[in-house]
Formats: C-alpha cells, sequence, structure tokens
C-alpha cells in the first residue's frame, strides 16, 4: 500500500462514475463546493484523497488524477440509504441549514453513521504515512476525527466543516450530539467558515461534555484543540482566466442571442436543494412579472437547478414544486418562442459556466442559508469586466466577505422583490464600483490564502505549505 505525507478525507472523490449513452463507463468533475474548493487545491500535489467513488458495491480501483491518488472507500446500497441520504443528508443536513425542512432521525441511520466513518478511518489509517497531516471534510465524517486518532496517534488530524455548524438550541436536537461533538474533538483543528460557527461549537462543548472552551482553544484531556474561521473559496486567477478566453466570450455572445437578446439576463446557478430559496425565487420573480415591473421580452431568468440526493424524499419533492412552479410561470407570462425563465437541470463544464456568468446582469445568489455558496464568488471572479451585479442572500457564508452585494433577506419576499429589482435598475457606476472592490478581495481571499491560512494553523511546521507551493 503506497502510502503519502498528505491525505484528504471527504465523503467523494473529485470525481464520480457515470455511465455514458453506449454504457461505457466516464468519471467527471462532480458538482458541489467541497470538491470545486479542493481539486483546484490538490492538483500535482503529492497526496492521497480518501472517498466515494459514487456507486455502490466493491470499491473500483481508479487512476491518479492529476496526480493524486485516489483510494476508494465502498459503500453498500444500505450504507448509501442510512448514511449518505440519511443521517448526513436528511438528519444533519437540515439541522445544520435552520431546520428549513423537518430533521428525520432513526436510530439504524445512526448506526450506519457509525460503520462508515469507522470504514473510512480504517481506510485513512492505511494510506496515511508516519506523522501524516489528515485533513478530514464535512458533516458526513465528524466521528472519524476521534476514530483515527484511536487508530493511528502520530497523526496530525484537521477537520473542516463546509456547511453552517447551528446555534446550540438546534444542535441540541440530535439525540447523539455528545458523540459527535467528541468524534470532531479528535483533530487537533477544528475550521468553520464562520466564527459564529465556532463560537456555537465552543458553546456545546462547554455545555454537553463539560469542557472548558474559547472561541479559539478547547482543553481535551492533555490535549488542546484549536478551533477558528477560515472562509473557504475558489481558484481566483484561474475562473478570471477562463472568463477572459475569447472562445467564452464568443459563447457568452452567442447565449445571449440564444436567448432573445434580452436587455437583462438573470442568472441562478443552484445544486437542488431546498436550503437554495429556489422557490422563494421563483416566487418573487413571478410577482414582479405579474405587477409588471419586468417584462418577459426586456428581461430572462435563467435558472440552472442540477438535480441533487435524488432519492431523498424532501429533494424529490423539492423537485417537483419547482418543475411545476416553472410550468406554471412559463405558461402564463412566457409566449411563443420566449420563456420567462430558461430552466436547465445538466451538469455543464467551466467553460459553459463561465460564459453563462458573463452574461448574466444580475447574479441572483438568495439561500435560505448556506455555509459559504462558491458560486457567488465564481461570478465575481468571471466578471473581468467589472460589470455584473451580484444579489446575495444574507445567510450565506459569503455575505461576510461579499458584502458589497446587494444583500437581501429571502426570507422576506417584498424585500426579496426590491432587492431583485434594485440590482436590476442599479447605476452602472455603482455595479462597477461594488464589483471591483469584491473582484479586488478575491484576488487577495482566494483558494491559496484558505489552504495557508488553514494549514499553517494545523501544522506549524510549515513543511506541508512548502509541498503545496504556499
Ligand atoms: P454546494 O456546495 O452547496 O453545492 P456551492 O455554491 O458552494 O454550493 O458550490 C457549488 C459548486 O458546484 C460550484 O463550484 C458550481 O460551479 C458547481 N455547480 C453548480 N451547478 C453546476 C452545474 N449545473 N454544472 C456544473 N457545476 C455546477
Ligand atoms: O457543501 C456541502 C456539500 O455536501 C459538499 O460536501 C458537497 O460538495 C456538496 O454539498 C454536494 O453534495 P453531494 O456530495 O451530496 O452531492
Amino acid at each position: 500500500m503506497r502510502q503519502s505525507s498528505l491525505v484528504v478525507v471527504a465523503n467523494r472523490l473529485p470525481i464520480n462514475d457515470n455511465v455514458a449513452l453506449d454504457g461505457a463507463c466516464e468519471w467527471r468533475r462532480s458538482p458541489g463546493g467541497l470538491v470545486s474548493a479542493l481539486h483546484p487545491l490538490l492538483r500535482h500535489t503529492p497526496a492521497t484523497w480518501v472517498g466515494w467513488a459514487g456507486g455502490t458495491g466493491p470499491a473500483p480501483t481508479l487512476p491518479d488524477v492529476d496526480g493524486v491518488r485516489m483510494h476508494t472507500v465502498p459503500l453498500s446500497s444500505e450504507d448509501l440509504r442510512d448514511h449518505y441520504e440519511g443521517f448526513a443528508n436528511a438528519t444533519l443536513w437540515p439541522i445544520y441549514h435552520d431546520a428549513v425542512e423537518q430533521p428525520e432521525h432513526h436510530r439504524r441511520w445512526w448506526d450506519a453513521y457509525q460503520r462508515v466513518n469507522q470504514r473510512f478511518a480504517e481506510a485513512t489509517a492505511q494510506v496515511a504515512e508516519q506523522g501524516a497531516v489528515v485533513w478530514v471534510q464535512d458533516y458526513h465524517l465528524q466521528l472519524v476525527p476521534g476514530l483515527l486518532r484511536a487508530l493511528r496517534p502520530d497523526l496530525r488530524i484537521g477537520f473542516f466543516l463546509h456547511v453552517p455548524f447551528p446555534p446550540p438550541e438546534l444542535f441540541m436536537q440530535l439525540p447523539r450530539r455528545a458523540e459527535l461533538l467528541h468524534g470532531m474533538l479528535g483533530a487537533d483543528l477544528v475550521g468553520f467558515q464562520r466564527a459564529q460557527a465556532a463560537h456555537n461549537f465552543a458553546q456545546l462543548v462547554t455545555k454537553v461534555l463539560g469542557l472548558p472552551a474559547t472561541d479559539r482553544r478547547i482543553a481535551v484531556e492533555d490535549r488542546i484543540v484549536r478551533i477558528g474561521a477560515f472562509p473557504v473559496s475558489i481558484d481566483t486567477a484561474e475562473m478570471a482566466a477562463l472568463a477572459d478566453r475569447p472562445e467564452v466570450a464568443d459563447r457568452a455572445r452567442r447565449l445571449r442571442h440564444d436567448l432573445g437578446s434580452p436587455e437583462q439576463v438573470i442568472l441562478s446557478v443552484d445544486r437542488m436543494d431546498y436550503t437554495k430559496g429556489i422557490e422563494q425565487r421563483l416566487k418573487a420573480y413571478s410577482e414582479l412579472l405579474e405587477g409588471g415591473h419586468v417584462k418577459v421580452r426586456d428581461t430572462v431568468l435563467v435558472q440552472v437547478a442540477v438535480p441533487s440526493r435524488e432519492r431523498v424524499g424532501q429533494y424529490q419533492i423539492l423537485r417537483d414544486r419547482v418543475e411545476r412552479e416553472v410550468g406554471r410561470i412559463n405558461g402564463e407570462f412566457g409566449r411563443v418562442g420566449e420563456p420567462a425563465i430558461h430552466y436547465l437541470t445538466q451538469p455543464f463544464d467551466r467553460t459553459e459556466l463561465a460564459a453563462l456568468y458573463r452574461i448574466a446582469d444580475v447574479m441572483a445568489v438568495t439561500p435560505l442559508r448556506d455555509g459559504m455558496n462558491l458560486v457567488a464568488k465564481e461570478y465575481v471572479a468571471a466578471r473581468v469586466d467589472d460589470a455584473g451585479a451580484l444579489l446575495l442572500s444574507e445567510f450565506a457564508g459569503a455575505a461576510a466577505e461579499l458584502s458589497q452585494a446587494y444583500l437581501v433577506n429571502p426570507h422576506d419576499l417584498e424585500g426579496l422583490k426590491q432587492g431583485l429589482l434594485a440590482a436590476l435598475r442599479a447605476e452602472p457606476a455603482d455595479v462597477r464600483a461594488r464589483m471591483q472592490a469584491m473582484r479586488a478581495y478575491l484576488r487577495e481571499h482566494d483558494i491559496r490564502a484558505w489552504a495557508r491560512s488553514y494549514l499553517s494553523t494545523l501544522d506549524q511546521s510549515g513543511l506541508l505549505l512548502t509541498r503545496l507551493g504556499g
């Protein structure tokens, strides 16, 4: 077994298996913030990525991707149902996102969560070299730091949560809250997107486990666990360079033409998730059409909503409701060849996404709650022309950094409508000044700055940073 000095552990590998039309297996980057953030960072780094390849049954053996070794962890169909779709995405996900949908609790799901976390910990223990740095990602694997420390006390272990960490009154609903906190405390550093999340964690550790904690450090037996906020980001320069390519500009021109050359394009790009506020946004847009504030020929909405977690009941219900509403709005306000909403559920390659960002006069990113939202950052990075208005929810982690966006509360329908109109009608000079400020911020605070800040706190020897070219 080849071993690495840097091991990333995440539920998903940066590829997944898709059966192409001809029945052959192809591998592609999966939509989602975690892979978008880590893949450009680790590319060409001698690291191992431990994760699930997307199917069920025995784990396939995969080739290295861009020099990163892929170590697959198998999930059975029961694991998929009870760990991924169950405990991770129907218990933790809603609790961590303000319980905007009802969380479910089943003892069988917890058993699967423990079992799968144990499997990930064992797989990681096998591929980590003596004294390696292991970086565990996200809410699917909260027990891994503790389980791994028991197996391999020599490792330096980091944990990063990409999603929000909820206030104590919500987290306290979890029947196995103490075990979840203990699991995270197996790490040397527990990182969150926002300072408020670190504060929530410190409060819970004291309340549930009785441990003394500040928002920076927690004493656990003979160790100090550090905690802190490390807002994740994107490869800003890469997105800007892509958006600046002549073929992207050509594609953007063609897209605008194909949309009927409207005066203004509103764009939203989401996974189909109830946290993303898609229904609220459609309602706001529909009421603006109904009130005559926007007209179909002048303005179009492009809603990209790539299906996600498709076997989870709440996601199926959401998709049905969104599709019914899109149909209703198009039926009521569209004309022949001129729909009010262009609704797309396909995954796009980066070039197509960059071209879409370039034609969006208003980018509407209005989640009800979101750990960060990298789409907002990608849009800003892609606007190499300094144009384009970002309409951003106050409840996205990105709002703490992109404060020059047009900020809205997506729970407030009137506020959402006013925000959308304000962004559509903003003075070009105002739009430009805001975009320039956000672009300057993202040039500094890119994915490399994030990794530097996190890894230099985790690995104070600095060896790892040198390897990452940091
Ligand atoms: P989340 O992690 O909840 O999915 P983020 O906004 O942080 O949300 O990240 C979503 C990532 O997935 C972004 O990098 C975005 O470009 C990508 N993405 C979203 N929709 C698509 C799509 N239709 N095709 C390809 N990539 C997509
Ligand atoms: O950001 C939260 C997250 O679960 C990430 O871990 C992942 O990249 C994204 O959402 C997509 O989710 P899934 O892996 O369930 O498709």
